[in-house]
């Protein structure tokens, strides 16, 4: 197939997604998560919006030193020193790009820049140019490009390309486009634009309308050769374009989307899984590609059918997306040469200390649970990587519980390489676990928003899979907890959230910006 199909994979799971209420990550995180995207074959990770917060820079700056193949995105508005602060993050990446964007519609020039158009077509220029002097490699986003006068667009985009921009997306940024109408503007763009040649044209849309995907492709059809999109479809309200959805709709379309692109299907499944137990956010069981229902065939005409051939009810392989059928994997006879060989496989290289950790843990649970599956596995190794610079470690818990009550929990952790115990009442026992927890490491400001279970497998044995959230004074935090018992896998949870919060808290708050009318909002 020509280089003329090939389709740029632009995924901003850390930026746009990261943005989304209650997906904030921290650096490990983040980082675990860019060094996935780049091993799945990405083509440019949009890393953070360096300006937006001392946190945003610090990410943007280590995934910039660390990822060699993709190149990192930096976002910026139309203004010097956020174009800077983008530079000065990215400066190490081998590959970088500088991501700059301002909005172009008339309801937004009007109320949220309060500038002309003229000046905003000034603004474009400069900002450009501007960037140009720091990589050879700028994108130019028209925000709310979507609602944007054709005319006005054209203007624009020939404004950017002329001052250096090599790539041009136009964003669906309030998912308001129907199909037709956003390959109407790629299409209208190809033919008005008279130095489109000299750029790429890229596809951004949000899922209000739940459009995103379908939109996305439209306007690959009509031209555009990068699609932005993020893992799970995570973002703004209703989120972005689900990069698995469109992947797996080129790779399973190729008659309808004549088009490649370099990303490894099989890491689908694993990504997605690593994005959902680091945000909390579970995806829902009927989600296209990455939900747990998407390859479950349950109707019996439908298992006769797949049983019969494959292909009377089934359009891509689950294996096509990393999915494999729940292997029964080890037992308690299993070694640790067997273990870290089974790791391996799975694509999990873990270092000693968390390799210990994990090992210590399956064989707690080969104790407790007779049949072990890879999904057991991927719940205990996500569990244990990444821990290893806690400050607060959860150590052992006794419970008391039932109908006569009073619920009582014994808690013993680190905290700082000594040894903690407290012991509470509660109403119920998880009530009392947080309450011993927070008398060993107070609290007070911080509310509990979340509290929620999920059985890693089938059976009254099952690991048990716990998401909290905590908000203290507007921070955001997510712990995740896996343990057979339910109720040491809620104070696992706890205390990751826990040691996120404190994390958070050391950051200093994002720098005061004084921002003139140009500048007045994000994205
Ligand atoms: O949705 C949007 O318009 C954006 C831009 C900043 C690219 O996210
Ligand atoms: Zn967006």
């Amino acid at each position: 197939m020509s280089e003329q199909n090939q389709i740029i994979i632009f995924d901003t799971t850390l930026r746009d997604g990261e943005q989304s209420p209650g997906c904030s990550m921290n650096l490990e995180e983040k980082l675990k998560m860019a060094r996935l995207l780049d091993e799945m074959g990405v083509d440019v990770i949009e890393a953070g919006f360096p300006i937006a917060s001392r946190g945003d820079f610090e990410a943007v700056e280590a995934i910039s030193r660390e990822i060699k193949n993709a190149t990192v995105a930096g976002l910026c508005r139309a203004v010097k020193r956020d174009i800077e602060a983008s530079a000065d993050a990215i400066k190490s990446a081998p590959h970088k790009r500088i991501h700059t964007f301002i909005s172009t519609s008339p309801l937004h020039m009007k109320y949220k820049l309060q500038m002309t158009p003229e000046a905003v077509l000034e603004a474009i220029s400069e900002s450009v140019s501007f960037a140009r002097n720091f990589t050879d490699d700028v994108e130019w986003s028209a925000e709310d490009g979507s609602r944007t006068e054709d005319d006005f667009l054209c203007r624009c985009v020939e404004a950017a390309i002329a001052a250096g921009a090599t790539t041009i997306n136009i964003p669906d940024t309030v998912g308001y486009a129907m199909p037709e109408d956003y390959a109407a503007k790629f299409i209208m763009l190809r033919e008005r634009v008279p130095n489109i040649d000299r750029a790429i044209l890229s596809v951004h849309c949000h899922n209000d309308l739940g459009l995103a995907v379908a939109n996305s492709l439209a306007g690959i059809v009509a031209g555009a050769r990068q699609i932005e999109c993020t893992i799970n479809g995570i973002g703004e309200r209703a989120g972005n374009a689900a990069l698995e959805e469109v992947i797996m709709a080129m790779r399973t379309r190729p008659d309808a989307m004549p088009y490649t692109n370099n990303i490894k299907t099989e890491m689908i499944t694993k990504v997605s899984r690593t994005l959902s137990s680091i945000t909390g956010f579970v995806v829902q069981p009927n989600k296209a590609i990455v939900g747990a229902n998407a390859f479950a065939h349950e109707s019996g005409i439908h298992q006769d059918g797949v049983l019969k051939h494959a292909q009377t009810y089934e359009i891509m392989t689950p294996e096509s997306v990393g999915l494999t059928r729940s292997n029964l994997v080890m037992g308690k006879h299993s070694g640790r040469h067997a273990f870290k060989s089974k790791l391996e496989e799975m694509g999990y290289n873990l270092g000693e200390n968390a390799f210990e950790d994990a090992f210590n843990r399956f064989k707690d649970l080969a104790d407790k649970k007779k049949n072990i599956f890879d999904e057991d596995i991927i719940a205990l190794v996500e569990d244990s990587t990444g821990r290893d610079n806690e400050n607060i470690k959860f150590v052992s818990l006794v419970i008391q519980a039932g109908t006569k009550g009073p619920q009582i929990a014994s808690i013993e952790m680190d905290v700082d390489g000594e040894r903690k115990f407290a012991m509470s009442e509660g109403n119920g026992p998880v009530d009392a676990i947080f309450k011993a927890i927070r008398m060993i490491i107070p609290h007070d400001d911080a509310v509990l928003q979340l509290y929620q279970v999920h059985a890693v497998t089938g059976g009254t044995d099952a690991q048990a899979e716990v998401s909290v959230k905590i908000e203290e004074n507007g921070k955001t935090v997510v712990g995740q907890g896996t343990d057979a018992d339910t109720l040491v896998a809620s104070a696992r949870a706890y205390i990751h959230a826990l040691n996120k919060l404190v994390d958070k808290r050391a950051r200093t708050a994002p720098p005061e910006i004084k921002m003139s009318s140009a500048e007045r909002a994000g994205p």
